[in-house]
């Protein structure tokens, strides 16, 4: 099983991934989580590359491969022989980020991305996605205390990120039976309990 939490930089997935995995270890599951990009030593090194500010910058396809590739790495190197014992994925971003940010936000013609996804992905879609909504101004606010968060924010700008929002809200229409969606301002405790609510409803023979 493959779960994955979506949504702008700093609505609070890394928080939900850490308490969902907490959950399902309590309840005696297997789990590994993951952030992407990341994971490895060789995809830490992309995500430098994509996410340090440099002298020289990415063409909008460049940062797309580089994405591309350390998801294909990820999946490879770790996610399949994971799955194959049984252990279940917890993930900080996928291939939702990849058609929100470089579809959605940057203007990449979305069948161009999704043909690069399943030769990419090699066919692995989440079992379910938690998309946390949130508004560029709330997440601002939120990470006032993170000097290399708000320089993404500044760098990218709120036009970009309200792109991003409009492109989940639309991927979630499109889906609604594996993307589900909750609000990032209820509290910490309150978008937990709706994950495990969840989990257990549309899993209850596994978990
Ligand atoms: P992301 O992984 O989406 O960037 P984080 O989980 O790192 O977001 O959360 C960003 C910040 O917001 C952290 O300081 C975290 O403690 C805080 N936070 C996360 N969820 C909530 C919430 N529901 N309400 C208030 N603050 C939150
Ligand atoms: P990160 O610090 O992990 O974001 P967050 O604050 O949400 O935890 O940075 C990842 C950045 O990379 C984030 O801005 C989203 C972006 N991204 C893409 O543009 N495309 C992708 O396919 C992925 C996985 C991430």
């Amino acid at each position: 099983m493959v779960i994955t939490f979506e949504g702008i930089d700093g609505s609070g997935k890394s928080t939900q991934v850490d308490l969902l995995a907490e959950w399902l270890r309590m309840k005696g599951k297997k789990v590994a989580t993951f952030r992407e990009p990341g994971g490895t030593i060789i995809t830490e090194k992309i995500r430098t590359i994509l996410l340090t500010k440099g002298a020289e910058e990415l063409s909008d396809k460049t940062e797309l491969l580089l994405f591309l590739a350390a998801r294909n790495h990820l999946i490879t190197t770790k996610l399949i022989p994971l799955l194959e014992t049984d252990t279940i994925v917890v993930l900080d971003r996928f291939s939702d980020s990849t058609l929100a940010y470089q579809g959605y936000g940057r203007g990449i013609d979305l069948d161009v991305i999704q043909q690069l996804l399943k030769f990419s992905v090699n066919q692995l879609v989440p079992s379910v996605t938690f998309y946390i909504d949130m508004c560029f101004t709330d997440a601002v606010n939120r990470l006032v205390s993170s000097t290399k968060k708000l320089d993404r924010f500044e760098s990218l700008g709120e036009d970009f990120f309200d792109k991003v929002r409009n492109g989940y809200i639309e991927l979630q229409k499109n889906d609604p039976n594996r993307i589900l969606s909750i609000s990032g301002n209820k509290t910490i405790e309150e978008i937990h309990s709706f994950v495990t609510k969840e989990l257990e409803r549309k899993f209850s023979s596994l978990i």
